[in-house]
């Protein structure tokens, strides 16, 4: 057993890979992975900064793929393989990023590097040789406060200059969401795709709520977007024209604000009671596209079940926030609320958009519930 933690009540033993060899680790259920790393295997190039997932000082690969270590619960890695700054000795790639930091002057008091390094590693195999401004988006979830960012992005293009994407790596560059047709009129709902875990910045998963309102109310009240767009907080539709829509979401972490602006196109088929949304919208160095699907069928005990099925890719400084419990548990208090606001719509109450709920509360809200139960 590694370290010398005292055993207390719901503390238990998990197995991890970390830097090629198996530890038994004692962990908490509020244990992140960056202190586990730190204080039980003295692993302390894995930089704590924020402790919310916003500067990227933390990050790790857990198997293979770059994440943030301070909003990843220890107990979710276990069995995993985990990588820190300290694993990369044999590795042709990090050596030549630590002398090029050096030679471009990468770094000063070198907080943000262990993070900063991992992170250009994975940029330098998955994209092989990119314009600056790629790789500038690609790093801008990692943030130094000394260097003004103009060596470390020479230093991540001297490396992956004349490189082609390596295979194994570049596979995790997220495709185009797949150009599934929309449902022509008529057609029956797609059949409901189990939940998958994340992989890097995309994600699908699917939620039921139910709601006390009869499946023809519920289907009325969300064959309006604007009112649906109401029940959802966050969410504001512009426009709607034909199937086109145009409006914009808002997210927020901590100190990162963003509201995605974009279009897309939806299909209502009554005769199923379902619904597809399809649209991309960005915002500064982040894109987000995805898919929402809907289906509204009679409750088992009255009411009506809507099931929600959302498939999206986020790219740029958001995607790193891509633990699959953190985005799961989030949608899932989404839905719930909007089953509650939808209920009230339907119920003739006040429009819900009137509260001041963003996903900005609510997300950090959650993360502030998470992380307080550690200090
Ligand atoms: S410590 Fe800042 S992202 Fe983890
Ligand atoms: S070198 Fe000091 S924070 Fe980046």
């Amino acid at each position: 057993m590694d370290g010398g933690a005292a055993r207390l009540p719901g503390t238990r033993a998990i197995v991890l890979s970390v830097n090629g060899a198996d530890h038994t680790l004692l962990v908490e259920p509020r244990t992140h992975l960056a202190d586990a790393l730190r204080e039980q295997l003295n692993l302390t190039g894995t930089h704590l900064g924020c402790e919310q997932g916003v500067c990227g000082a933390c990050t790790v690969l857990i198997d293979g793929v770059p994440q943030r270590s301070c909003i990843a619960y220890a107990v979710e890695c276990e069995g995993s393989r985990v990588t820190t700054v300290e694993g990369f000795d044999a590795d042709e790639t990090m050596a030549a990023l630590r002398e090029a930091f050096a030679a471009h002057h990468a770094l000063q008091c070198g907080f943000c590097t262990p993070g900063m390094l991992i992170t250009a590693r994975d940029i330098v195999l998955r994209l092989g040789a990119a314009e600056d401004a790629r790789i500038r988006e690609e790093l801008s979830g990692n943030l130094c406060r000394c260097t003004g960012y103009v060596g470390i992005v020479d230093a991540v293009a001297a490396v992956a200059a004349g490189r082609t994407p390596a295979p194994a790596v570049a596979a995790r560059e997220p495709a185009p969401l797949a150009a599934a047709p929309l449902p022509v009129a008529g057609a029956s709902a797609p059949a409901a795709a189990p939940s998958a875990p994340m992989t890097g910045g995309g994600a699908m998963l699917e939620e039921t709520v139910h709601l006390a309102a009869p499946p023809d109310a519920a289907w009325a009240a969300l064959s309006d977007l604007r009112r649906v767009a109401d029940c959802l907080p966050g969410a504001q539709i512009d426009t709607v024209d034909g199937e086109r829509v145009a409006g914009s979401v808002a997210l927020a972490l901590g100190p990162i604000k963003a509201r995605f602006a974009g279009e897309g196109t939806v299909h209502l088929d009554p005769a199923t009671r379902s619904g597809r949304l399809r649209g991309a919208g960005r915002e500064g160095a982040s894109r987000a596209e995805g898919e929402a699907s809907w289906t509204v069928a009679p409750g088992a005990a009255g009411g009506s079940d809507l099931t929600v099925r959302l498939s999206w890719r986020l790219t740029g400084p958001l995607a790193q926030f891509g633990r699959a419990a953190l985005v799961q548990d989030l949608v899932r208090r989404i839905a719930q609320d909007f089953a509650r606001n939808l209920d009230a719509l339907v119920a003739g109450e006040p429009a819900p958009a009137a509260r001041p709920l963003g996903l900005l509360a609510m997300l950090w809200a959650l993360l502030r519930g998470w992380l307080s139960g550690r200090r």
